[in-house]
């Protein structure tokens, strides 16, 4: 069963331009340091590439979540509980959801995603797996709050959120999507269950696993990377000389986060929807961050989210954390 309430989200100029990419990109190139939102690196040919990094024998984050999804279906059950609605924040994955879903019998699936054509394909793919279960795919960007379909209105929720995808936010904007989830998961005065979220944080570790998960040796992230200026020369008329630039994966320790740089080998001048732009040998255009978390900070990201941590759980080599939080109604007690 799948209902679905289309729109079209991306506007385009005359020529077909996407205007909020040329945007980004040509503020970014402007400012200093050169630094591109992440979210660019993800169009069809981005995303199938890193579906490619996810099966790399340095890239652990995937096998060490589906390790956690796929051994921890009995405590799930026991603490989520049936008859949730779970809504997903980005389309399914082929792997990661089945094994939620099948572990909690859930009343319906929500999966909510900006890119209409990923999320009709993920929701009829899980429609299939699971007769039966009402599949309502709304197309929009979750990071402001969400209206859910009416049908799951009465249903208490199970946010989920794999994949550490929250790690490629800077601290700010990861809370205010976490208090978004709060308001679209969870109303206030309305009685009865709290929302719960299941949450995909990666953590931090030895700096040489962390840069050789994001810098493999077969070159897969750095073509990843690269997809991105090949994106700007093709949709935004860009003469960026590619074999200028260099992947480059680095640890920021203060910030705790794996950085991506593409990184001018040579002084080097191009030109983006006819503007020009001039890098000097080694300066950088910063394309992606993906934090790293512990226990403490884990929790802390959560709670100045309004999520209260309840259980957490790693994988056996303890590379990678998934937590379970609650949205309590507020109390004045410390
Ligand atoms: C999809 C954001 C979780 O940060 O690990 C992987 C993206 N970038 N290799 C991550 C990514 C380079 C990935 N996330």
């Amino acid at each position: 069963m799948m209902t679905n309430k289309g729109l079209a989200l991306v506007q385009r100029d005359a020529s077909g331009v996407d205007l909020a990419f040329r945007g980004d990109v040509l503020e970014g190139l402007s400012a200093s340091p050169k630094a591109i939102p992440a979210r660019w690196l993800y169009d069809d040919a981005g995303s199938q590439l890193f579906e490619d990094i996810t099966r790399l024998p340095e890239y652990y984050p995937t096998r060490a979540e589906t390790e956690i999804l796929q051994t921890r279906a009995a405590e799930f059950a026991d603490l989520i509980g049936p008859g949730r609605a779970v809504v997903e924040f980005g389309s399914g994955s082929s792997v990661k959801t089945p094994l939620l879903l099948s572990a909690i019998e859930p009343a319906s699936y929500v999966p909510l995603d900006i890119a209409g054509d990923f999320l009709r394909a993920a929701a009829a793919d899980l429609a299939q797996k699971f007769p039966g279960l009402p599949v309502h795919p709304v197309e929009v960007d979750f990071m402001r709050r969400v209206e859910l379909p009416e049908e799951v209105a009465d249903q208490p929720k199970l946010g989920f959120f794999p994949g550490s995808t929250i790690g490629n936010m800077v601290a700010r904007t990861a809370v205010d999507l976490l208090r978004s989830m709060r308001e679209t998961l969870y109303r206030e005065n309305e009685g009865g269950t709290g929302a719960q979220l299941l949450i995909g944080m990666d953590l931090i570790k030895d700096e040489d696993v962390l840069v050789a998960a994001y810098d493999d040796a077969a070159g897969v992230t750095a073509e990843f990377n690269c997809n991105l200026v090949r994106r700007i020369n093709r949709e935004l008329e860009g003469d960026i000389p590619l074999d200028k630039l260099r992947h480059e994966a680095r640890w920021n320790d203060d910030y705790a986060r794996i950085e991506m740089h593409l990184v001018a080998q040579e002084a080097i001048g191009f030109t983006v929807s006819g503007e020009a732009f001039g890098m000097e040998k080694g300066e950088t255009i910063h394309t992606e961050n993906s934090h790293k978390f512990n226990r403490r900070t884990s929790n802390m990201l959560l709670l100045a989210g309004g999520w209260e941590p309840v259980r957490r759980w790693l994988d056996a080599e303890e590379r990678f954390s998934m937590i379970l939080a609650e949205a309590r109604p507020p109390r004045s007690a410390p």
